[in-house]
């Protein structure tokens, strides 16, 4: 069901690679509510081809856009409001990406370089995309803008390797930009932390099947998809959220606050007394 509330807005989605990525579902929402938007991805991510049935299901433009780059970001922002005719209400930071992890490399051996990659892709992107967007005054007063994350940045998973600290810069990063261009233009910067979820960039995570698993039995609404997730974004690119900033929002069924669960105490074979 819609209930029009990104009526008239003009936004940006970074991410969709596929039908399972987060962004694929932020789209097709944002599309339902009324919005207007441009979808990026970076240029090499395009060559699938996936993303122009999406283009058309929702009436929107591609421009292609490697994340790290800046010239390629000015253009994303100065395009996108020629194209949507005005200033831009919202935009997704949906991009993620870890060499070290695609290779299994334990944490404590990280490639340095691979590092630095994962850190320019997954992190200082979403500074450099909100530079951009500032020097232009391209996001309008009180626009909303959502980054992903996972609660890694908080509490330690092995098998996340350096994407743990990636994350946990990302989230610095909504907070440092979100107090400067909230100051300035009431712009608004927060961070979602997903469950895990069934995607190209998940399941490319060692062990994430079993992992998935455990966090379903331990959350006491279960994971939360990435079509819930979708839902989420979109009440935070609308007006009912416009005092939110600055946060690191949990989406994911209750599991971040729940210690143990009866479920996951019976998969260990223990029995409740
Ligand atoms: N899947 C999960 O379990 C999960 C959980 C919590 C948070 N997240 C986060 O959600 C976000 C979206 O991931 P997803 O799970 O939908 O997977 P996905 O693989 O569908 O999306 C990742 C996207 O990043 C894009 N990307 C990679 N390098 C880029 C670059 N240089 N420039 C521009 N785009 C680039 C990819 O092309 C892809 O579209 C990521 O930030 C991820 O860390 C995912």
């Amino acid at each position: 069901m819609a209930y029009n509330l990104l009526k008239g807005k003009r936004g940006i989605i970074t991410g969709a690679l596929d039908q399972n990525s987060i962004a694929w579902k932020v789209a097709e929402k944002a599309h339902e509510e009324g919005a207007t938007f441009v979808l990026t991805n970076a240029p090499i991510a395009m060559r699938m081809g996936e993303i122009n049935s999406l283009a058309e299901k929702t009436n929107s433009q591609i421009i292609p856009a490697d994340a790290t780059n800046v010239d390629e970001l000015t253009n994303l922002f100065v395009q996108s409001q020629e194209i949507l005719g005005g200033k831009i209400d919202f935009v997704l930071h949906s991009i993620g990406m870890s060499i070290n992890i695609r290779k299994k490399i334990p944490y404590t051996d990280s490639n340095y370089d691979y590092y630095m990659k994962g850190l320019d892709v997954s992190a200082l992107s979403f500074h450099k995309m909100l530079s951009v967007a500032k020097k232009l005054d391209a996001i309008s007063e009180w626009g909303s803008v959502v980054a992903l994350t996972y609660m890694a940045a908080q509490r330690t998973y092995p098998f996340y390797t350096d994407m743990a600290d990636i994350k946990a810069m990302l989230e610095s990063i909504a907070r440092s930009f979100g107090y400067h261009y909230g100051v300035e233009k009431k712009v608004r910067i927060n961070t979602v932390s997903q469950s895990p979820t069934k995607t190209t960039a998940g399941t490319g995570i060692k062990g994430f099947g079993d992992f998935y698993d455990y966090a379903d039995a331990i959350a006491p609404l279960g994971n939360a998809d990435a079509e819930s997730c979708a839902d989420y974004c979109i009440t935070l690119f609308s007006d009912l959220t416009r005092m939110v900033t600055m946060q690191n929002l949990f989406h994911d069924g209750g599991y971040s606050s729940t210690g143990v669960s009866d479920a996951i105490m019976s998969k260990l074979g223990v029995e409740s007394k």
